[in-house]
C-alpha cells in the first residue's frame, strides 16, 4: 500500500486548554499532604475549613489543580510532598497483597487511604503474614531491594506445630530442599515452646513464595502463624496491625544507601 505524503497524514489535535495538568479530588490531596486522612478531610471540607484560590470549598467531591491551585486548611497554605513516596505498613492478617482483588477480598491498599496511583508493595506477604510491608513507587529502589544479589534480610517470627529438634534446626540452618530447589543458608534460633507449638526466629535473604511456610513445613513443623518483624533493616515500632506510617527522610537515606542508591 502506498504512504501517504507527509503532508497528508493526520495531525494529532491541539491539546486542550490546561490539558496535562494533574487534578486530584480535594479529600485526596489533603490526605496526599499529610492533613488528615480522606474521612477527616472531607470534615474538614465540610466544616469551612478549607479554601481554594481564596474561596471556601464547601463540597467533598470537589477537585484541585495539583501545582495550579492554592489550597488552605485554616489559613495555612498546603503542598503536596515532593520526592518518591515510601510507606511502611503493619499488614494485617487476611489482607491481600494485590491492587484489586476480582473476589472483592480485602488488600493492603484498602488499609491506606491516601497512596498515590504508581505506589506499589515491595515484594509479598501472604495473605496470613502479618508484619512490615513496604511500598512505594520508587520502581529503582524496589526492584534492587529484591534484587537477589541484594541479599536484603528479612526476619520473621513463625509459630509452628510441634518443637523442632537440633537436626530441624541443623536442616533449617544448613537450607533444606525445596520443589524449586535448595534454601540458602538461614538463621533460625528456637525461641521457646512446648510439646505442642514452638516460636522461630527465622531471618533469610531469598523471596521465594511462602518460603518460610514451606521451609518449616519440609522439617515436618507447619506454620501456624507467622508475622515478618523486619524487611532491610525496618521494623514495625509501635505501629499496630493495619497501621501505617510514611518513612523519614534518613530512613529512606539508609534504605536507598542499602540498596546502593544516592539520595532520591
Ligand atoms: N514466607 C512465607 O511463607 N510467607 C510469607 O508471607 C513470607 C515469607
Amino acid at each position: 500500500m502506498k504512504r501517504p505524503p507527509p503532508w497528508k497524514k493526520k495531525r494529532p489535535p491541539a491539546p486542550e486548554p490546561g490539558a496535562g495538568e494533574e487534578r486530584m479530588r480535594l479529600n485526596r490531596f489533603l490526605a496526599r499532604a499529610g492533613i488528615a486522612s480522606r474521612r477527616k478531610s472531607d470534615e474538614l471540607i465540610q466544616g469551612g475549613k478549607v479554601r481554594v484560590n481564596g474561596e471556601t470549598a464547601g463540597e467533598p467531591g470537589r477537585t484541585v489543580k495539583v501545582g495550579i491551585d492554592r489550597v488552605e486548611v485554616e489559613g495555612r497554605p498546603v503542598w503536596l510532598p515532593e520526592g518518591h513516596e515510601y510507606v511502611l505498613l503493619y499488614k494485617p492478617r487476611g489482607c491481600l497483597v494485590t491492587r484489586r482483588d476480582t473476589h472483592g477480598r480485602p488488600t493492603v491498599f484498602d488499609q491506606i487511604d491516601s497512596l498515590r496511583p504508581g505506589t506499589v508493595a515491595v515484594g509479598r506477604l501472604d495473605q496470613d503474614t502479618t508484619g512490615v510491608l513496604l511500598l512505594t513507587d520508587d520502581g529503582e529502589l524496589n526492584f534492587r531491594l529484591l534484587h537477589p544479589s541484594r541479599q536484603v534480610k528479612k526476619q520473621y517470627e513463625a509459630l509452628v506445630s510441634g518443637k523442632p529438634d537440633a537436626s530441624d534446626l541443623l536442616a533449617l540452618r544448613q537450607g533444606v530442599e525445596l520443589e524449586d530447589g535448595p534454601t540458602a543458608p538461614a538463621q533460625v534460633q528456637l525461641r521457646g515452646g512446648d510439646d505442642y507449638e514452638a516460636r522461630l526466629e527465622i531471618s533469610i535473604h531469598e523471596g521465594r513464595k511462602r518460603q518460610v511456610r514451606r521451609m518449616c513445613a519440609a522439617v515436618g513443623h507447619p506454620v501456624k502463624r507467622l508475622k515478618r518483624v523486619t524487611f532491610a533493616g525496618l521494623g514495625l515500632g509501635r505501629l499496630k496491625p493495619g497501621q501505617w506510617r510514611r518513612l523519614s527522610p534518613g530512613e529512606v537515606r539508609s534504605l536507598r544507601g542499602r540498596a546502593g542508591l544516592g539520595p532520591s
